[in-house]
């Protein structure tokens, strides 16, 4: 989510780093910081905001030529905030208590506040709110007092003790002929020049310097000196990795090697979803550590008041689904624009969700801020953090999404269905409605969810050929029952979204009630059919809509009996409980939307006439 450069070598650093930052900084960050070696001690300098007030601040120090400073030894950070707002205590890199040990971090050190709260009773003290902050003391720790050889050796002790996802940049003022790398669920690559190494999350912050990269794997750590660089396990053994040349030009490089953004995102999606859920989840329970709603507080809610706008509105959708069945609480959903002003019944008594991708959208902050001028307790649900959505709720559970680039959202919603699913869990267990053994079930099948995403990642194919035998229709409907219908809106609008097709959504059972009057031979119809109890009903419209002409894709479980009979073409999607199913089946919708939209040439990732954050009303 964060970016990550560092470099050892015979040429000047702070260029090096600086540049590679620039390059990162497309993807949008709230923070930036360089440790670098110098005159036997290591300095930090980090700025809240852009890129330019990082440079302001080391102008500041060095005057206008970075390579003045006789600095050959550095790591740097652009931060998306994850744990604590974006502020200069929070950027990286991250000092050690004496100072001696800088750390970069991406990813979520999952087990944080336990490690924190033993190294507080040890007497260490924290400056930030971050989960990376521990790293840095747990190493130092490791190195003064636990007798470790020598930083790797304390690096390795450190990485065996922390949980969760992590690419890691760690710098030693006793040490300033090498500094470590490590990485584990969270990208993190060497790259091997003339003149030096480097590290970096992405490709592109060191491709004008490099073509030859070592991709490391995960539980891989790096020890890169000037003029070589040695790969290991966690437990210190060799490994042995060959460099890969790239020949990516820099505009692909950004994009990972993909040909737009949007498709980028949609391969994040189980990482995403994995960081959304995994550090919530422990031993089968929900914790969500940052909310204040108590079992009194919930016990009070008599009705919730979901708010939000467009692929956000549509995970509103779900979570009304999901929130009545298990908790059995009533639940309203109103896109942002029309709740302001329809007069909304809300109270002291409301719980207002309100969901977000940017936290910015001003429909859906002005209708937050009417539902808390009436009473209700205010819940966000947000990937950006610091964001004003996020600062004005009264509670806010963060997706992990990262930033989201693409205008047609993607991984946000995945995410955002994650954190609908923990947030019901929690609740129906505060509220007694599902007991701790249940939850654990439940939390169970989210944990499986991102393999689930992989698998129908890796079977894009069966997609791609639908889509390109279909691009040129006029119309498509997207048509489903219960929780699929919740779905087919997010899969109507992603079509309409990047591809111009004119697409509707409709309920199964509605059909009859007029739109079957524009189906004719040849109409396109995607169906996801993931809801057991209705597959039935739903093989019925199927047949009602062949019987007129209409061509039909289903999106089905493994399992789903009698579907490759009535449907055209069907994408399998692994087995999941149907109340989970549509943070799996949205992602063939995702990459049908995308495959039409490229086979018509459409400008995939800046659609016409649309905008990723939209402040005005
Ligand atoms: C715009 C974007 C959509 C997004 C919607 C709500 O229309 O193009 O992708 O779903 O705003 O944005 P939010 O940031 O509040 O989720």
């Amino acid at each position: 989510m964060c970016g990550i450069v560092g470099y050892i070598g015979s040429r000047p650093a702070l260029p090096i780093l600086m540049g590679g930052l620039h390059r990162l900084e497309y993807r949008g960050y709230d923070s930036a910081g360089v440790a670098f070696f110098q005159e036997g001690r290591i300095d930090v300098v980090k700025r809240k905001g852009r890129l330019s007030n990082l440079e302001g601040a080391l102008r500041g120090q060095f005057g206008d030529d970075l390579s003045s400073g006789g600095i050959r030894l550095g790591i740097a950070h652009t931060r998306w905030a994850t744990h604590g707002a974006p502020s200069d205590e929070n950027s990286h890199p991250h000092l050690s208590a004496s100072g001696r040990i800088a750390v970069v971090h991406n990813g979520i050190i999952e087990n944080y506040l336990e490690i924190k709260r033993s190294l507080t009773t040890l007497g260490y003290r924290f400056v930030s709110e971050t989960d990376t902050e521990v790293v840095a003391h747990l190493i130092e720790h490791h190195f003064t007092t636990d007798a470790c050889r020598d930083l790797l050796s304390a690096v390795l002790r450190t990485l065996g003790e922390i949980e969760g996802s992590y690419a890691l940049g760690v710098l030693c003022a006793d040490d300033p002929d090498s500094f470590i790398a490590a990485r584990k669920d969270s990208p993190l690559v060497v790259g091997l020049g003339d003149h030096g190494n480097f590290i970096a999350s992405d490709i592109p912050a060191i491709l004008e310097h490099t073509r030859e990269v070592l991709i490391l794997e995960d539980k891989e750590v790096a020890v890169l000196r000037a003029d070589g660089v040695r790969v290991m396990d966690t437990l210190g053994r060799p490994v042995d990795r060959r460099p890969m040349h790239v020949d990516w030009d820099i505009e692909s490089a950004e994009k990972g090697g993909y040909e737009h953004f949007m498709m980028k995102e949609i391969h994040e999606e189980p990482r995403a979803v994995r960081d959304t859920v995994a550090p919530r989840i422990h031993g089968g329970g929900i914790r969500l550590d940052d909310i204040s709603l108590t079992a009194e507080d919930v016990a009070r809610i008599q009705r919730i008041q979901i708010i939000a706008c467009g692929t956000a509105n549509h995970a509103g959708h779900v979570a009304r689904h999901a929130i009545e069945s298990l908790c059995r609480i009533p639940v309203d959903v109103d896109v942002a624009s029309e709740f302001r002003y329809r007069d909304p019944i809300v109270d002291g008594r409301t719980l207002a969700i309100v969901i977000s991708q940017s936290g910015e959208t001003l429909d859906t902050m002005a209708a937050m801020r009417e539902a808390k001028r009436r009473g209700a307790r205010t819940f966000a649900i947000v990937n950006v953090v610091g964001s004003s959505i996020a600062r004005e709720a009264d509670d806010v559970l963060y997706t992990m999404a990262g930033p989201e680039i693409a205008v047609a959202s993607t991984k946000a919603y995945n995410t955002q269905l994650a954190a609908v699913y923990l947030l019901t869990f929690r609740l129906a267990v505060l509220l007694g409605r599902m007991t701790e053994a249940e939850c654990a079930i439940w939390t169970g099948k989210l944990l499986a969810l991102p393999e689930s995403l992989e698998r129908i990642l890796s079977d894009r194919e069966v997609l791609q050929r639908f889509a390109y035998e279909h691009f040129n229709a006029r119309s498509v409907f997207f048509i489903g029952r219960g929780l699929d219908f919740a779905l087919s809106m997010e899969g109507s609008l992603k079509l309409k979204e990047i591809s111009y097709i004119h697409s509707e959504a409709y309920a199964g059972g509605e059909l009859k009630h007029g739109t079957i009057a524009l189906i004719e031979e040849g109409t396109l119809v995607v169906c996801p059919l993931t809801q057991t109890s209705l597959l039935d009903k739903m093989i019925g419209n199927i047949r009602e809509v062949k019987a007129r002409g209409a061509v039909v894709l289903g999106i089905a479980c493994d399992s789903a009996p009698k579907v490759d009979d009535v449907c055209d073409t069907v994408f399998r999607i692994p087995d999941v409980d149907p109340l989970l199913a549509p943070l799996l089946a949205v992602t063939p919708m995702q990459l049908f939307a995308y495959y039409v939209a490229v086979n018509k040439g459409c400008d995939v990732d800046k659609p016409r006439n649309l905008a990723k954050s939209v402040t005005v009303e």
